[in-house]
Protein backbone atom coordinates (compact mmCIF):
# COMPACT_ATOMS: atom_id res chain seq x y z
CA UNK A 1 0.00 0.00 0.00
CA UNK A 2 1.56 3.36 -1.06
CA UNK A 3 -0.35 5.04 1.39
CA UNK A 4 -0.91 4.07 4.73
CA UNK A 5 -3.25 5.48 7.05
CA UNK A 6 -1.76 7.82 9.43
CA UNK A 7 -3.57 8.72 12.87
CA UNK A 8 -2.14 11.99 14.28
CA UNK A 9 -3.57 12.85 17.71
CA UNK A 10 -4.74 16.39 18.34
CA UNK A 11 -3.21 17.59 22.07
CA UNK A 12 -5.78 19.92 21.49
CA UNK A 13 -8.29 17.75 23.80
CA UNK A 14 -5.36 16.41 25.81
CA UNK A 15 -4.26 17.90 29.13
CA UNK A 16 -2.69 21.25 28.67
CA UNK A 17 -0.98 20.83 32.18
CA UNK A 18 0.83 17.48 30.76
CA UNK A 19 1.80 18.08 26.96
CA UNK A 20 5.03 16.28 27.24
CA UNK A 21 3.52 13.07 29.03
CA UNK A 22 0.57 13.21 26.91
CA UNK A 23 2.55 12.99 23.70
CA UNK A 24 4.81 10.24 24.60
CA UNK A 25 1.37 8.42 26.32
CA UNK A 26 -0.49 8.25 22.70
CA UNK A 27 3.13 8.15 20.76
CA UNK A 28 3.12 4.92 22.73
CA UNK A 29 -0.13 4.32 22.15
CA UNK A 30 0.48 3.81 18.53
CA UNK A 31 -0.34 7.61 17.17
CA UNK A 32 1.88 8.27 14.09
CA UNK A 33 2.28 12.02 14.25
CA UNK A 34 1.48 14.84 16.78
CA UNK A 35 -0.85 16.88 15.54
CA UNK A 36 -0.03 20.57 17.23
CA UNK A 37 -3.10 23.10 16.82
CA UNK A 38 -2.30 26.84 16.73
CA UNK A 39 -5.16 29.00 17.39
CA UNK A 40 -4.97 33.25 17.72
CA UNK A 41 -8.16 34.25 19.08
CA UNK A 42 -8.48 36.60 15.57
CA UNK A 43 -8.24 33.36 12.67
CA UNK A 44 -10.59 31.46 14.82
CA UNK A 45 -12.19 32.06 17.79
CA UNK A 46 -10.12 30.29 20.63
CA UNK A 47 -6.65 31.11 21.72
CA UNK A 48 -4.43 28.46 22.71
CA UNK A 49 -0.41 28.36 22.28
CA UNK A 50 2.65 29.41 20.18
CA UNK A 51 6.04 28.40 19.41
CA UNK A 52 7.59 28.29 22.87
CA UNK A 53 5.22 25.95 24.00
CA UNK A 54 5.62 24.05 20.16
CA UNK A 55 9.41 24.05 21.29
CA UNK A 56 8.73 22.48 24.74
CA UNK A 57 6.71 19.81 23.28
CA UNK A 58 9.01 18.66 20.68
CA UNK A 59 11.87 16.76 23.13
CA UNK A 60 8.72 14.67 24.10
CA UNK A 61 7.57 13.83 20.51
CA UNK A 62 9.70 11.16 19.16
CA UNK A 63 8.09 10.83 15.29
CA UNK A 64 6.44 14.08 13.16
CA UNK A 65 5.46 16.88 14.93
CA UNK A 66 2.67 18.55 12.97
CA UNK A 67 1.59 21.95 13.66
CA UNK A 68 -1.42 23.56 12.08
CA UNK A 69 -1.78 27.20 12.15
CA UNK A 70 -5.19 28.37 12.51
CA UNK A 71 -3.81 32.21 12.58
CA UNK A 72 -2.90 35.54 10.90
CA UNK A 73 -1.30 37.17 9.50
CA UNK A 74 0.93 33.69 9.31
CA UNK A 75 4.42 34.64 7.37
CA UNK A 76 5.79 36.43 10.48
CA UNK A 77 5.72 33.39 12.59
CA UNK A 78 6.73 30.75 10.34
CA UNK A 79 10.46 30.74 11.17
CA UNK A 80 9.41 30.65 14.51
CA UNK A 81 7.54 27.51 14.28
CA UNK A 82 10.49 26.34 12.23
CA UNK A 83 13.17 26.92 14.88
CA UNK A 84 10.64 25.47 18.00
CA UNK A 85 11.10 21.71 15.51
CA UNK A 86 8.07 21.58 13.41
CA UNK A 87 8.74 19.06 10.68
CA UNK A 88 4.93 19.97 9.03
CA UNK A 89 3.90 23.79 8.88
CA UNK A 90 0.39 23.67 7.58
CA UNK A 91 -1.22 27.35 6.80
CA UNK A 92 -5.02 28.02 5.85
CA UNK A 93 -5.32 29.35 2.41
CA UNK A 94 -8.09 31.88 4.00
CA UNK A 95 -5.33 33.45 6.19
CA UNK A 96 -4.42 36.13 3.70
CA UNK A 97 -3.93 36.88 0.44
CA UNK A 98 -0.38 35.26 -0.30
CA UNK A 99 -0.68 31.52 0.23
CA UNK A 100 1.67 31.17 -2.74
CA UNK A 101 4.00 33.05 -0.85
CA UNK A 102 3.61 31.98 2.43
CA UNK A 103 4.10 28.09 1.01
CA UNK A 104 7.15 29.26 -0.23
CA UNK A 105 8.59 30.30 2.72
CA UNK A 106 7.73 27.03 4.72
CA UNK A 107 9.36 25.10 2.21
CA UNK A 108 12.02 27.76 2.46
CA UNK A 109 12.24 27.22 5.97
CA UNK A 110 13.29 23.61 5.05
CA UNK A 111 10.03 22.21 6.47
CA UNK A 112 6.89 20.76 4.37
CA UNK A 113 4.45 22.51 3.94
CA UNK A 114 0.54 22.24 4.44
CA UNK A 115 -2.60 23.77 2.95
CA UNK A 116 -5.60 23.69 4.97
CA UNK A 117 -9.19 24.39 3.66
CA UNK A 118 -12.12 25.38 5.60
CA UNK A 119 -15.54 23.95 4.80
CA UNK A 120 -16.68 26.37 2.87
CA UNK A 121 -13.51 26.65 0.55
CA UNK A 122 -13.79 25.04 -3.23
CA UNK A 123 -10.53 23.07 -4.37
CA UNK A 124 -10.64 25.77 -7.43
CA UNK A 125 -7.34 27.22 -5.97
CA UNK A 126 -5.76 24.34 -4.81
CA UNK A 127 -5.08 23.46 -8.75
CA UNK A 128 -2.43 26.49 -8.69
CA UNK A 129 -1.02 25.62 -5.50
CA UNK A 130 -0.57 21.78 -5.72
CA UNK A 131 2.96 21.53 -6.44
CA UNK A 132 4.08 23.46 -3.82
CA UNK A 133 2.64 21.04 -0.83
CA UNK A 134 2.91 18.00 0.54
CA UNK A 135 -0.36 18.02 2.16
CA UNK A 136 -3.77 19.48 2.14
CA UNK A 137 -6.00 19.73 5.27
CA UNK A 138 -9.79 18.72 4.27
CA UNK A 139 -11.40 21.21 7.77
CA UNK A 140 -14.28 19.06 8.33
CA UNK A 141 -15.46 21.31 11.24
CA UNK A 142 -15.36 25.44 11.00
CA UNK A 143 -11.93 25.21 12.59
CA UNK A 144 -11.47 26.70 16.68
CA UNK A 145 -12.71 24.19 18.48
CA UNK A 146 -12.80 20.29 19.52
CA UNK A 147 -15.34 18.04 19.98
CA UNK A 148 -17.85 19.63 17.00
CA UNK A 149 -19.66 17.21 14.33
CA UNK A 150 -17.99 16.00 11.30
CA UNK A 151 -19.57 18.35 8.08
CA UNK A 152 -20.46 15.49 5.59
CA UNK A 153 -20.52 17.59 2.62
CA UNK A 154 -16.93 17.46 2.83
CA UNK A 155 -16.01 13.91 1.92
CA UNK A 156 -16.91 15.08 -2.51
CA UNK A 157 -14.26 17.61 -1.36
CA UNK A 158 -11.91 14.77 -0.65
CA UNK A 159 -12.36 12.64 -3.79
CA UNK A 160 -11.86 16.07 -5.92
CA UNK A 161 -8.84 16.53 -3.83
CA UNK A 162 -7.31 13.02 -4.50
CA UNK A 163 -8.30 13.16 -8.28
CA UNK A 164 -6.32 16.29 -8.54
CA UNK A 165 -3.35 15.16 -7.07
CA UNK A 166 -3.24 12.70 -9.02
CA UNK A 167 0.30 10.25 -8.57
CA UNK A 168 1.60 13.16 -6.81
CA UNK A 169 3.21 12.44 -3.08
CA UNK A 170 0.87 14.87 -1.37
CA UNK A 171 -0.95 13.53 1.87
CA UNK A 172 -5.35 13.96 2.44
CA UNK A 173 -5.21 15.03 5.82
CA UNK A 174 -8.88 14.78 8.00
CA UNK A 175 -9.51 17.72 10.72
CA UNK A 176 -12.63 17.56 13.10
CA UNK A 177 -15.50 15.33 14.09
CA UNK A 178 -12.86 12.09 13.11
CA UNK A 179 -14.62 9.01 14.80
CA UNK A 180 -14.63 5.56 13.83
CA UNK A 181 -18.09 6.17 12.06
CA UNK A 182 -16.25 8.83 9.99
CA UNK A 183 -13.11 7.86 9.53
CA UNK A 184 -14.33 4.69 6.80
CA UNK A 185 -15.99 8.36 4.66
CA UNK A 186 -12.89 10.52 4.24
CA UNK A 187 -10.83 7.11 3.95
CA UNK A 188 -12.56 5.86 1.28
CA UNK A 189 -12.74 9.13 -0.52
CA UNK A 190 -8.72 9.40 -0.33
CA UNK A 191 -7.69 10.59 2.96
CA UNK A 192 -4.89 8.80 3.84
CA UNK A 193 -4.01 11.17 7.82
CA UNK A 194 -6.61 11.68 9.95
CA UNK A 195 -6.71 14.17 12.75
CA UNK A 196 -8.38 12.98 15.86
CA UNK A 197 -8.56 14.54 19.20
CA UNK A 198 -11.92 13.85 20.73
CA UNK A 199 -12.27 10.43 19.55
CA UNK A 200 -8.44 9.40 20.90
CA UNK A 201 -8.15 10.89 23.95
CA UNK A 202 -11.90 10.89 25.59
CA UNK A 203 -11.71 7.91 28.20
CA UNK A 204 -8.13 7.88 28.50
CA UNK A 205 -5.11 9.55 30.62
CA UNK A 206 -1.63 9.27 30.90
CA UNK A 207 -2.18 7.06 33.56
CA UNK A 208 -4.38 4.83 31.19
CA UNK A 209 -2.62 4.72 27.85
CA UNK A 210 -4.45 1.44 27.13
CA UNK A 211 -7.22 3.19 26.71
CA UNK A 212 -5.38 5.48 23.90
CA UNK A 213 -4.61 2.49 22.27
CA UNK A 214 -7.88 0.64 21.75
CA UNK A 215 -9.53 4.38 20.12
CA UNK A 216 -6.62 4.79 17.81
CA UNK A 217 -6.66 1.24 16.63
CA UNK A 218 -10.32 1.31 16.33
CA UNK A 219 -9.83 4.45 14.27
CA UNK A 220 -7.10 2.92 11.69
CA UNK A 221 -9.01 -0.54 11.65
CA UNK A 222 -12.28 1.03 10.52
CA UNK A 223 -10.52 3.92 7.96
CA UNK A 224 -8.36 0.88 6.62
CA UNK A 225 -11.42 -1.38 6.20
CA UNK A 226 -12.81 1.14 4.20
CA UNK A 227 -9.94 2.19 1.59
CA UNK A 228 -10.56 2.71 -2.21
CA UNK A 229 -8.29 1.56 -5.05
CA UNK A 230 -6.29 5.02 -5.17
CA UNK A 231 -4.41 3.57 -1.70
C1 LIG B 1 -10.10 22.27 15.15
C2 LIG B 1 -8.75 21.61 15.23
C3 LIG B 1 -8.80 20.13 15.31
C4 LIG B 1 -9.49 19.60 16.51
C5 LIG B 1 -10.12 18.29 16.18
O1 LIG B 1 -9.96 23.62 14.92
O2 LIG B 1 -7.96 21.97 14.11
O3 LIG B 1 -7.51 19.56 15.19
O4 LIG B 1 -8.66 19.44 17.61
O5 LIG B 1 -10.82 17.87 17.29
P1 LIG B 1 -11.88 16.70 17.25
O6 LIG B 1 -11.19 15.48 16.76
O7 LIG B 1 -12.31 16.60 18.67
O8 LIG B 1 -12.97 17.15 16.32
ZN1 LIG C 1 -5.99 20.89 13.58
Amino acid sequence: MTHPIRIAPSILASDFGNFGAECRAVEGAGADWIHVDVMDGHFVPNITFGPATCAAIRPHVKGVMDVHLMIAPVDPYIEAFANAGADIITAHIEAGPHIHRTLQAIRGAGKKAGLALNPGTGTDAVEHLIDMVDLICVMTVNPGFGGQKFIHSQIEKVRRLRAIIGDRPVHIEIDGGVTVETAPLVAAAGADVLVAGSAVFSGGSVDQPDIYARNIKAIRAAAEAARGDWA
